[in-house]
């Protein structure tokens, strides 16, 4: 047995899907899966129904997180066809705009990249306004926030060509961030995955495209995990939606990797805690912390505290056991024993923190 201390992890892409859902999950079941995953913060995403894209939709979305989450937490606006006037306005109580611009889950996507420009002009320059985009929508919306100078940050980087283009955009000096996910890390088209259960958005690559991840791993800002829950019958269904729960195995597996000389502890501190506090300017508590047994091996359980009731990492044999989560100085989790109650978790962005 070594346990180590980690300081607060923080997952900034989580799918929460309440409001309109929540028989995939609920505050309370996401962020119960966040800390037996070891994290202390995650970002909601906005393609919740209804999506959250103005001020009524926020206050609906922060309602349901106040009450229900068992860690801390912000949301994300959704950039919309209607709101490039007015969403910015709320810019300071969201964890940042999201751009969806290419294939998703949801009605959020934007086609117009005279709409993508509209966004980024209008977000504030210190906010976040994070993008899912590949391939010709990543390249053009790299191009914009390189043109009007203005920072982005790309999400869920799965491919080589489109890791290649952040590389050369970071070595031009433009302000561009991103994350990688642990599926596209540790997963790829020849995985043993049923056609609906590898559904994903991006999807999965070729041992190439994941090859390329792994060789630029300087380029990779920060890992999140892209939890995006679906349940077990929807995925083996007819019509598969595309996602994976990703909160309670990314933290082994990453330990994993570290174990296995892929990228040292520090990479992993850097990448879920650092450099997300610094790219969307969090507060740091330093009696929030995750204690870790790096030594104990175990096999991915087929399902655990996700609603969703599925992973596409079952069985794989992992080394690095969550064994506690401290938030603010509360035992939010005691290994196997979820003990922070519903609405323990405090919004990041709330006026209350910003202004402590
Ligand atoms: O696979 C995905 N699932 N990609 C997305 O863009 C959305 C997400 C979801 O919300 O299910
Ligand atoms: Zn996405
Ligand atoms: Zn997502």
């Amino acid at each position: 047995m070594t346990t180590i201390r980690l300081p607060g992890l923080v997952d900034i892409h989580v799918h929460m899907r309440q409001p309109g859902a929540e028989h995939k999950e609920t505050w309370e079941t996401g962020t119960a899966a966040a800390l037996a995953g070891g994290f202390a913060t995650v970002f909601a995403m906005p393609n919740t129904s209804p999506a959250v894209v103005d001020e009524r939709t926020l206050d609906l979305a922060l309602e349901t997180a106040s009450s229900g989450a068992r860690c801390d937490y912000a949301h994300f606006l959704g950039a919309g066809l209607g709101n490039v006037d007015s969403v910015a306005k709320s810019a300071g109580r969201a964890a940042g705009l999201k751009m969806y611009l290419g294939e998703t889950f949801g009605d959020l996507r934007l086609d117009d990249p005279g709409l993508w420009a509209a966004h980024l002009e209008r977000w504030p320059d210190d906010g976040v306004v994070a993008v899912h985009a590949e391939g010709p929508s990543l390249e053009t919306v790299v191009g914009l926030a390189e043109s009007m100078e203005r920072a982005i940050h790309v999400c869920h980087v799965a491919g080589a060509a489109d890791i290649s283009l952040i590389a050369g955009a970071k070595e031009r000096g433009v302000a561009v961030t991103c994350e990688a996910s642990p599926h596209h890390l540790f997963l790829d088209r020849t995985s043993d995955l049923s056609f609906g259960r590898a559904e994903v958005r991006p999807r999965l690559g070729t041992p190439e495209d994941r090859r390329a991840l792994w060789d630029h791993l300087d380029v990779i800002d920060c890992f999140a995990t892209d939890h995006a829950p679906h349940t077990l019958a929807e995925k083996d269904g007819a019509n598969p939606p595309p996602g994976f729960p990703g909160l309670e195995t990314a933290l082994p597996l990453l330990l994993t990797a570290v174990h296995e000389g892929q990228l040292t502890l520090d990479d992993v501190i850097e990448r879920l805690h650092l450099r997300p506090i610094e790219i969307f300017g969090l507060p740091v508590d330093p009696d929030t912390w995750v204690e870790v047994d790096v030594d104990e091996e175990f096999e991915i359980a087929a399902s655990g505290m996700s609603r969703c009731g599925w992973t596409p990492f079952a069985g794989a044999p992992v080394r690095g056991m969550v064994n506690t989560v401290v938030i603010r100085g509360a035992t939010a989790y005691e290994k196997d024993l979820t003990v922070a109650a519903a609405g323990t978790g405090r919004d990041l962005r709330s006026e209350e923190r910003r202004t402590e």
